[in-house]
């Protein structure tokens, strides 16, 4: 390959490391394996930004939605949803499971990096547990997705490994992860780098996942770390 383009530096550096679509495919393809988030109850943070009113029903693309959970809960409080996620498998279960609980959702099968949503903008843009599965040259192309869909005031929300936590995070540099040639399972953050990556927005809130006296109805794990931000 030629390197012409940032679209080719960013294909090149994708090239160095693990091809998504299989592994996630592949991960889903077992519904009853014991994954943590293979349920149907949506985070503790989305329940509570939507009951204090953070965020009140509007237009929401939620990025890597796995099987639906959140985008699920969404729908059921009158968001008009956008899920996306790149694994067939993922969407398969998400769309039944929608299809089940009777909420129209419009699922996209599809690489966020490869989305062709034109000229569309969303109010809530919502992302639990696919930021710290992206590569650190990544960051960029996210940071413009993010610019490229979310409306003036819009706000957005990631939750991602801590460094180091109960489920991996890794804390090396950037510049191992292409020399290792692996994402060591996935990156770890915390909250002086979720600033820095996103210093273009204006912070809510950072914080710890709760994962304690959640009530039964609320999703959470122990060393993620939660964000919410918005777009001035
Ligand atoms: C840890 S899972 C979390 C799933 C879901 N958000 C949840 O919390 O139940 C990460 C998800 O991100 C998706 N994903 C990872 N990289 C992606 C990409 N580049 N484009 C779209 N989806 C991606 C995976 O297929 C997977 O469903």
């Amino acid at each position: 390959m030629i390197v012409k383009s940032e679209h080719d530096l960013m294909q090149l550096l994708d090239s160095l490391l693990r091809e998504p679509k299989e592994f996630w495919d592949s991960f889903y393809k077992e519904k009853s394996n014991d994954i943590p988030f293979f349920c149907d109850t949506p985070d503790e943070h989305l329940v509570k930004y939507v009951e204090r009113e953070n965020i009140r029903p509007c237009h929401v693309l939620e990025l890597g939605c796995g099987n639906g959970r959140n985008a699920i809960y969404l729908a059921k409080q009158g968001f008009s949803v956008t899920a996306v996620d790149l694994s067939k498998e993922a969407i398969a279960w998400a769309t039944d499971q929608a299809a089940n609980d009777n909420v129209q959702i419009h699922f996209v099968c599809e690489n966020i990096f490869d989305l062709d949503l034109p000229c569309q903008k969303f109010n809530f843009i919502y992302d639990s547990g696919c930021f710290h599965h992206l590569a650190p040259h990544r960051r960029i192309s996210y940071i413009q997705l993010i610019q490229k869909h979310l409306a003036n005031k819009g706000q957005f929300s990631i939750s991602a490994f801590k460094e180091n936590g109960k489920y991996g995070g890794s804390s090396l540099s950037d510049q191992q992860y292409y020399i290792d040639r692996s994402l060591h399972g996935g990156l770890g953050y915390n909250k002086e780098k979720l600033q820095a990556i996103f210093h273009e927005f204006m912070e809510i809130e950072i914080r710890d996942m709760q994962y304690e006296h959640l009530h039964e109805n609320e999703f959470g794990l122990e060393d993620f770390i939660v964000g919410l931000f918005k777009k001035a």
